[in-house]
């Protein structure tokens, strides 16, 4: 007896292959009891063991594809107003720098945040949490980031532990107050700040996992990242760096050194900055939307999956790269940066989730947690080339039909 069996699919991915690109069958498919994934595998053979009329609820997936729900590893999905004037500024030729010099960026989603309510945030993101769903996401990683005061990254993070416990989707919460350096204030003091009144507050309510800092040119420098990440360290909290995004500063060895759980952009890293993150199991976090919103130069995921790295990608959904898609970042991830299409899946399933140290997501093994997707096309590869439609169909999370 199952609650859930998924049957006659034309292809199920359950994830990364041994010595294949690809774990899967064709004419699949995959039965779920109490959330878990009790069988997955040849139709014939599922549901010999799972027969479909006995299950509480079937799904004839005939001609369509079932594939691991979608780990958004990066996002700063949190925030307030609007910045799509700064759209079309960019179009114009300014660059982000220019425009957060001037008080815009961050810094204006900053000033819109501050403003907004506890409700105005708590329905802001459960509104990009339901396009994320539709895209086929199923968990995602949020940060905090907008506030740069202690009282207002808190608000932050309590919006984000609310959302999380209102929506199907897991939210994975972290806290960023290294995003920028607020107005008025010198990175130093700032850094100070974070290290001695923002970190202790966050880590006494308990309500972020990760500690992330902007390590950049103009905005925190290696060594002041350094210290704002041993410091979340010392409060429990695991680090992730924004590293090499717009200029090349060490922000990747730093991530390799402090054994951060991911670092993330990796625009301008070297092979040298590779093998240190390789060598140190940091997952790299590529971010394809942003590049292709920036008209910057994209990583170089053929180098890093030469060195052996489980790439990942993420949305980086922000009021900068305004994208809800795992989908598109696949595209992307296959025309501008070369990856396969399996590589791309891994990238967004698999790799995604251990980036964010859950390694028990991603893959439709028996007796993993039922997040799957099921999207309306014949195989995995449909999911990339076919850019800018979204496939999804039916989203399932812990064994619950949330989608579709
Ligand atoms: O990852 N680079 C810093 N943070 C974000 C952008 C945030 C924003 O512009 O609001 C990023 O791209
Ligand atoms: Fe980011």
């Amino acid at each position: 007896m199952s609650d859930l069996v998924i049957h006659d699919a034309a292809e199920l991915v359950v994830g990364k292959g041994e010595g294949k690109p690809l774990e899967r069958y064709e004419n699949a498919a995959i039965a779920v009891a109490e959330g878990k994934i009790v069988a997955a595998g040849p139709t014939d053979e599922v549901t010999r063991e799972y027969p479909a009329e006995n299950a509480t609820e079937a799904i004839n997936a005939t001609g369509k594809t079932v594939l691991p729900g979608f780990v958004d590893p990066h996002t700063h999905a949190l925030f307030a107003g609007d910045r799509s004037d700064e759209f079309e500024a960019k179009l114009r030729g300014k660059t982000y720098q220019e425009i957060l010099a001037a008080g815009g960026g961050i810094l204006k989603s900053v000033r819109s945040v501050r403003k907004a309510s506890d409700e105005t945030l708590v329905s802001n993101l459960l509104g990009h949490l339901d396009r994320m769903l539709a895209n086929g996401t199923t968990t995602v990683e949020v940060k905090s980031g907008y506030g740069l005061d202690t009282e207002t990254e808190l608000r932050m993070l309590a919006a984000i532990r609310e959302a999380d416990e209102q929506h199907p989707v897991d939210v994975i919460p972290t806290f960023m107050g290294a995003h920028a350096v607020p107005q008025g204030m010198d990175a130093d003091d700032y850094t100070q700040a974070v290290i001695d009144e923002q970190l202790p507050a966050v880590a006494e309510q308990g309500i972020a996992e990760f500690n992330d800092v902007f390590c950049e040119e103009g905005v925190f420098s290696v060594e002041q990242s350094r210290r704002i990440l041993e410091a979340g360290m010392e409060h429990g909290l695991t680090p992730k760096v924004h590293a090499e995004e717009l200029a090349h500063i060490g922000g990747t060895k730093l991530a390799a050194e402090t054994g951060a759980t991911s670092a993330d952009h990796l625009l301008h890293s070297t092979e040298d900055d590779i093998s240190a993150l390789v060598e140190a199991g940091v997952i790299p976090v590529l971010l394809p939307g942003t590049a292709f919103g920036l008209g910057a130069e994209f990583a170089d995921a053929e180098m890093m999956l030469d060195h052996g790295a489980p790439v990942a990608i993420a949305t980086d959904f922000n009021p900068n790269c305004h994208s809800h898609s795992m989908g598109f970042a696949q595209s992307l991830a296959c025309v501008e940066m070369r990856m396969t299409p399996a590589q791309a899946l891994v990238a967004a399933t698999e790799h995604a989730a251990l980036a964010l140290d859950r390694q028990h997501l991603g893959r439709l093994d028996v007796g993993a947690p039922a997040d799957l997707v099921v999207v309306d096309a014949p195989n995995h590869v449909h999911v990339p080339y076919q850019y800018g439609t979204n496939l999804v169909e039916t989203v399932v999370k812990n064994g619950e039909r949330v989608f579709g």
